[in-house]
């Protein structure tokens, strides 16, 4: 069984769904309030962990309630927590997210603990492979991609500049259109795969700036696109890690993600191994 650390955020999502997302200036209102666990990071690990990977999460959250309502379901699959910690002052992360009836949805985080998640605190437990994205410093992302030796998937997710040493250290580089407009070229210059997500389109993946594999995603109808990108960043690497053939990774990863965009919640809604390969042989 393949093991992968994941080194990244951990946030309680306070979700209101309604109609539709308010514009700037705008109040839209008869939402309905759900709190689910969530956080890039923590997302990942419990998606590659109901894929079948042996997971640890490098993490910190608050001294308060908030961080054992984000745990709970990492704690009951079986994420090693080990390398998690308690920050003394501050809170366990939130994320405000507005979801409409359309799936989509608009996000707001206030990382608390995730920021103090510097490098001089990180913990990097060995594993084949290491997934990591930006809701924690970007100081602590570039320590991490000089200090593992195995596989490095980088989701730069939120999008944010890092040195194009860190970008050429990355096996796997996870973007969405958004992200790698902001990246620009800069993201191809990486020695391995570059994977760019394209929603309910799918995703194209390229090496060295060639597109050499894309996949479409089976047809779903959308309620909550929450967490569908980290589940595709998880079980993209798990499928990597497994020696898939990229074409064949990719369209598991894009499975993955549809999933997870099938039901509410980032955590409560990302698959099991037999969910996937259920929706991929129908
Ligand atoms: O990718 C989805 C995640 O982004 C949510 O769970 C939220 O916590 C934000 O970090």
């Amino acid at each position: 069984m393949p093991t992968i650390a994941v080194l990244g955020s951990v946030n309680l999502d306070i979700v209101a769904t309604a109609a539709t997302l308010p514009a700037p200036g705008e109040t839209v209102t008869n939402a309905v309030l759900a709190q689910h666990p969530g956080g890039k990071g923590a997302n990942q690990a419990l998606a590659a962990r109901r894929l079948g990977a042996e997971v640890s999460l490098s993490a910190r959250v608050g001294r308060d309630g908030n961080a054992d309502a984000a745990l709970n379901l990492l704690r009951a699959a079986g994420v090693d927590l080990s390398s998690l910690r308690e920050d003394d002052k501050a809170a366990t992360g939130v994320a405000l997210i507005a979801v409409a009836a359309s799936g989509e949805n608009q996000i707001v985080v206030a990382p608390g603990a995730n920021a103090t998640l510097t490098p001089d605190v990180m913990i990097l437990p060995a594993a084949d492979a290491l997934i990591v994205q930006l809701e924690i410093p970007l100081e602590t992302v570039a320590a991490a991609a000089a200090a593992f030796t195995g596989f490095l998937a980088l989701n730069l997710a939120p999008a944010a500049a890092l040195p194009p040493s860190v970008l050429a250290r990355a096996d796997l580089i996870v973007v969405n259109e958004g992200e790698a407009a902001f990246c620009g070229e800069a993201i191809h210059a990486a020695r391995g795969l570059v994977v760019v997500t394209h929603g309910a389109k799918g995703a194209a993946l390229f090496r060295q700036g060639v597109k050499v594999a894309e996949a479409a995603p089976p047809k779903i109808v959308p309620v909550d696109t929450t967490g569908a990108g980290d589940t595709f960043v998880a079980a993209l690497t798990l499928a990597l890690l497994e020696g898939r053939p990229p074409e064949t990774a990719l369209r598991f990863a894009c499975a993955a993600g549809a999933v997870t965009a099938t039901r509410a919640g980032a955590q409560t809604s990302l698959p099991t191994r037999a969910e996937v390969e259920a929706i991929l042989t129908p």
